[in-house]
Order: C-alpha cells, then structure tokens, then sequence
C-alpha cells in the first residue's frame, strides 16, 4: 500500500509524473527530499478568530509538530472548518454534520498515515471523531481542554453554568446593570472551552476514555504548559502510528468503548448533547448506542464527579484531583479496563498509574457519590415514542414526579415573543412547551432546551419549572428540562399535539412524558394535523441537504447518508 507522499495521487494516467508533479508543488515550500520521504502525519487546524474556545491552537499543533518531528516522521498541518458555540447561526449543531464531512474529506484527499485532530468546542471533538470512525486512518484527538476558572466578589465562577445563573438572576432584579457587566468579563477568562462539565468537557471525557486521547488529555487547563507537553507527546504517539498502521479507530470504537463512555458520561454529570454525539459516532461503525442501555447503566452508575451544573467544582479541579484516570479507579468493575488505548496499552495500565490525591473532594468515592444515580434519565410515553432524556442529576428533586398544566410555544421565536408577557397565563406549577425545535423544525435542534422561566415568576423566586421540548439544551445548564423528544414535532411527533391547557404528567421512576388527554382526542388531534402541508425545503445549498436528511435525535442527527454503509436500511 502506498505510504507518505505517495498516497492518493492524482490520477493522470502516469503515477511516476503525479508523484514528480506533487514533489515540485510541495517543494516550493522549502522541503527536502529526506522530509517528502517520512511517514506523513496530518494535523487539523481548527483555529479560526471566530473561535476563542481554540485559542490555544496554534500553540498546540506547533507542539505536535515537534513531538512528529522527535519521532522522525513529517508534520503537514491543514485547516477545517471551526465552529465556536456563540458564533454559528442558525446553530453550531447545524454545522457538525459539515464539519465532520469536511474532516473526513481532507483526510481521505490528502496524504497522510496518521491524523491528529485538535478540538474542543462543543461540536468540533464529535465532527471529528465521526469523520474519524469513517475514515478509518489512525488518529490521535488532542482536545484544546478547559478553561481556568474567574472570580467574582469572592466566588468561583466560569462559562457558562455561571453565565445563565447570573444572567437569571439580573432577570429577576437581584443583580443591577454595572454589576452585571463587570460579571461578563469575568466569565471566560482564558482560552479553552467550558470549564463545567458541559457538552466540550463531556466529549473530551469520552474522548479519553474510549483510548483515542492520551490520559489526562480532557482536564490539563488549556492555558497550561501540561496541556502543550501533552500535544507534544500526541505528536510522537501519532508519528509511531503512522509507521505501524494501529491502533486504527475501528481498533478502539468498540461495544465496550461505547458502554464505557456511556458509564463516564453518567459517572461525571455529563452532558445531554453526549447522548447524540456518541449516538452519531455509532452509527459511523457497525456498532449501536442504545438509549435503553444508557438508562440501565445510570440506574447502576453514580454521579461520582462534583462539578457544576451537576455540582459545585470545575474542571482544573478534576484535573488536579486526579482526571480521568482517577475516576476510572473508582468505577472499577464498572468500566471494562481491558478495553485498548491509542497509547499502545489499555485502561488497566493508566488507571494502575492514576495519582492519588489525599484529601481532594471532587473525585467521590462509590459510597458517598454526589447522586446516587447517573447523570441522565431516558423517558418513553405518548409524547416520546422515540424516546426522550432528563438530565436528572442537575434537576430539582421536587418536580421529578410533577403534572402540570401545558403553556405551549410553537417556536423560539414565539418563546421569545410571548414569555416575558405580564398578562402571560402561567403559574409555576405550569409545564412549558416549546416545540419545531429539533433536527428539522429549527433547523439545527437549537440549545433552546433551557426555557427561560418567565421573568413574572423569575420575579417572585421561581427558579425552575418543568420545561419540555424537542430542541437540546446546553450542557452548562441546568433544571427539570425533558430534551430530545422524538419523533420531533416538525415531523408529526406528538408533542405537536400538546395545547395550552393541556396536563402532561414528568413522571421519572416510571420513566414516562405523557399527554393526559384521552385516545379519542389524541387520535382527533392526528388525523387533523396529517392534512397539512409539510414546511416547504430550503431551495439550495447545504441548508437543502441538511433538511433532507438528517436523522432524529435518538439516531445521532447525522445524515442518513454518513452512516455506516451496514446500518442503511
Ligand atoms: Fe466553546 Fe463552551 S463555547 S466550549
């Protein structure tokens, strides 16, 4: 098989003059025949002055660079796509998809042996683990990693669990105009990504655990010299597997890998956007996340991790708690530590080398955990056919059991509209309703999850409701938000159904979102939605190709036509 320069050359008829043409185009950039002749390793660019989560970027790939060239292979660093949280319209989620085709794209056309991804933000690590899983070359993730945290009068605060605790509470009038200013220069106060244990913090966490990061490699602050010495050694690491041909991604995604990220992602208080990522992941090799699983596991696993929105810490204080690794330790049997790592080795070789802290309180053992169940709850009923998830770990134990009356919204826009509306007809009993909010209805299945409480309410010190939805919610949030209901209401799923008025019953332990009409009335509502007319398609462009086909949230939201060429029907 062709290695190095001689990958997937051009095709003129005449393979000797497209390998001499290619050397005559690389070498205007200063490079000698001994550099062409190396093992080649990719490496993705992903900074992008849109993107202040990757701020540490060029930092990082020039440690990788020098880590590849230690090994004595060649660097060749190319730029993808980036996409930051706050500046992706309609959503960064609409963009993932493009991201992960993109990544996957650039690896297959150019030539490389290895490929070392460096991400972060919320949908970078997930688009390139998915363009990962397709490929199939062996592949290192670096993550950018997390953010210090800032202060504020004496507290410890950070991005952005703290951003909408504090942003509600100058809602309700307990925080003034200045002082809320000062507050928003304090929230990010370095480069890297949310330092909660958000959606970017949950996929470096799952990153490591499923062995395609070096240990430590989801917590090392961003701004550390640890998180560059940490590149350098991806560098090396992916230089070897550019001479060896392995570990590949198909070597490392596994059943056991899935289960494995699935028992962190309840053991931290992982975020909910996890659930379709990996479900996305999946569903690029022969192997399937299932929903039922992962609510077997959190009825099994403990929130063991104490950081917000869960808990009470952040991410520099897992990592000098011990990390991963650390946490891998007190799962123990729970996690499957035969499973094998990009490093050569398997989690049983870097849980035997995780530190112990004395002393430290974020990492809790299995008999003191932070809750006694996972990070999340999957819920079926009439409105969720296709299944729905609560994060219960960061939910108000009170309305885990509730029946409410619906206040319905048909859009954001409508939300937007409507919620703050003095004469608005809501109590705090009430359930809010927001739908065409997922995959298609938005597009993009915006992070609109995190209903706002009513600035009425807000006001009086209501500070949670139950909230349902089709869209998802950011992992930095927090509340009694039921997410992800599907089929989304856009193509004809139940929640369409729901008016104002309406009692819909949260009911946690039996596992259920149901609508509390009768069946003659369900069937009525039915039959009088199935006569309109589906929204009209976008008439060009990606906005068209993302509305024929992405998939519902319970598949990954990908595009039914990325999956893995086994799972089309
Ligand atoms: Fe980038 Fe939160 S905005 S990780």
């Amino acid at each position: 098989m062709a290695r190095g320069l001689r990958k997937g050359l051009t095709n003129y008829g005449d393979e000797g003059f497209a390998l001499f043409l290619r050397k005559a185009f690389i070498k205007a950039m200063g490079y000698s025949d001994d550099a062409l002749e190396r093992p080649i390793v990719g490496i993705t660019n992903t900074y992008s002055d849109y993107n202040p989560c990757h701020g540490n970027a060029p930092q990082l790939i020039e440690a990788v660079k020098r880590g590849v060239m230690l090994a004595g292979a060649m660097p060749m660093v190319f730029p993808t796509i980036s996409i930051h949280e706050s500046f992706a319209h309609p959503t960064s989620m609409f963009l993932r998809n493009l991201m992960a085709m993109d990544t996957e794209e650039m690896i297959r056309a150019q030539p490389m042996d290895a490929v070392v991804v460096i991400g972060g933000c919320d949908k970078t690590l997930p688009a390139q683990i998915m363009a990962a899983a397709s490929v199939d070359l062996p592949t290192v993730v670096v993550p950018v990693g997390p953010m210090v945290v800032g202060h504020h009068r004496g507290e410890v605060l950070g991005a952005c669990t703290d951003c909408r605790r504090l942003w509600s509470a100058h809602r309700a009038g307990e925080i003034d105009e200045a002082e809320i200013d000062v507050v928003n220069g304090r929230l990010a106060p370095s480069v890297g990504t949310c330092m909660v244990m958000g959606t970017a913090s949950t996929m470096a966490c799952i990153s490591e655990v499923m062995g395609l990061s070096l240990p430590m490699s989801a917590t090392i602050p961003a701004p550390h010299a640890e998180r560059i010495r940490l590149a350098e050694a991806s560098g090396q690491v992916a230089a070897k597997l550019a001479v060896e041909g392995g570990p590949r991604p198909s070597e490392l995604l596994t059943p056991s890998a899935f289960r494995n990220a699935a028992v962190v992602m309840q053991a931290i208080g992982g975020s909910t956007n996890g659930v379709i990522h990996l479900s996305a992941i999946a569903n690029r090799t022969p192997h399937a996340f299932s929903l039922d699983e992962l609510d077997e596991i959190g009825r099994k696993v403990p929130v063991l991790v104490d950081l917000k929105p869960s808990g009470a810490h952040y991410m520099e204080h897992f990592h000098h708690a011990g990390g991963l690794p650390a946490l891998l330790a007190q799962l123990g049997e729970l996690i499957d530590l035969d499973a094998r790592t990009i490093g050569g080795g398997t989690l049983r070789d870097i849980v035997a080398t995780a530190e112990v802290v004395p002393g430290q309180d974020v990492i809790r053992p299995r008999t003191a955990p932070i809750k006694p169940q996972g990070s999340m709850a999957v819920l079926y009923g009439n409105l969720a056919p296709g299944g729905a998830v609560i994060k219960q770990a960061a939910a108000s134990e009170r309305l885990l059991q509730h029946t409410g009356r619906a206040v319905v919204f048909e859009s954001v826009e409508d939300m937007a509209a409507r919620i703050d509306d003095p004469d608005l007809d809501v109590t705090a009993e009430d359930v809010l309703v927001l739908r065409n909010t997922g995959p298609k209805g938005a597009p993009g299945m915006p992070e609109a999850g995190y209903l706002p409480i009513p600035k009425k309410l807000g006001r009086t010190g209501v500070k949670d409701m139950v909230r349902i939805s089709d869209a998802r919610m950011s992992g930095t949030a927090f509340g009694t938000i039921v997410l992800h209901m599907t089929p989304e209401s856009a193509v004809g799923g139940p929640l369409a159904l729901v008016e104002s008025g309406d009692m819909i019953r949260l009911d946690l332990a039996g596992r259920r979102i149901d609508l509390l009409i009768d069946e003659a009335t369900f069937a009525r509502r039915k039959a009088a939605r199935a006569g309109e007319a589906p929204a009209p398609l976008p008439e060009r462009g990606y906005a068209k190709l993302f509305q024929q086909s992405v998939l519902q949230a319970d598949e990954g939201c990908d595009f039914d036509f990325m999956t893995a060429p086994r799972r089309k029907p």
